[in-house]
């Protein structure tokens, strides 16, 4: 086992089913469902682990707090036990992970509002450069389930 695979400032996006593609900002539309993506480092290499992918949506304009209309990426990894949050909950916009039902509200920085998730869904920061989206800082806290650690 090495060390997770990271996103890290300066790296594209690009969707996991495409991943030749470049992600632009205005590809992502306002209220849709979040694009499973991974990272592609400056040197063009993508970043295929697991642990790596994001959950990438624009929150819509209508959504609570100071993020509404922007784009979020969040880890893709369940902090409850590590599942792939995978489902979405339309109407409602939270994401929703299949194994135990943990959901999370991406317009409150991924907060947990159901299931057994003991902690929020780890954002990163993105920038726009040229139309292109770009990794811009730090997961805001580690990714990974917590069920069964002692730290
Ligand atoms: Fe996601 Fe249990 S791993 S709810």
């Amino acid at each position: 086992f090495g060390a997770p695979d990271w996103p890290a400032p300066g790296d594209t996006l690009s969707p996991v089913d495409q991943p030749k593609e470049t992600l632009r900002t205005d590809a992502i539309q306002a209220g849709a469902p979040p694009m499973l993506v991974c990272p592609r480092k400056p040197d063009g290499q993508l970043r295929k682990s697991l642990f790596s992918q994001l959950l990438l949506l624009r929150l819509s304009p209508e959504s609570a707090g100071p993020a509404a209309g922007q784009l979020r990426a969040f880890t893709a990894i369940c902090s409850h036990a590590g599942c792939v949050v995978s489902s979405w909950i339309p109407g409602e916009n939270f994401f929703l992970c299949p194994c135990h039902g943990s959901e999370y509200d991406p317009a409150r920085d991924g907060a947990v509002v159901g299931g057994p998730a003991p902690a929020p869904l780890p954002h990163i920061p993105l920038k726009d450069v040229s139309g292109i989206i770009v990794i811009a800082g730090h997961f805001s806290a580690r990714p990974g389930g917590r069920t069964g650690r002692t730290d």
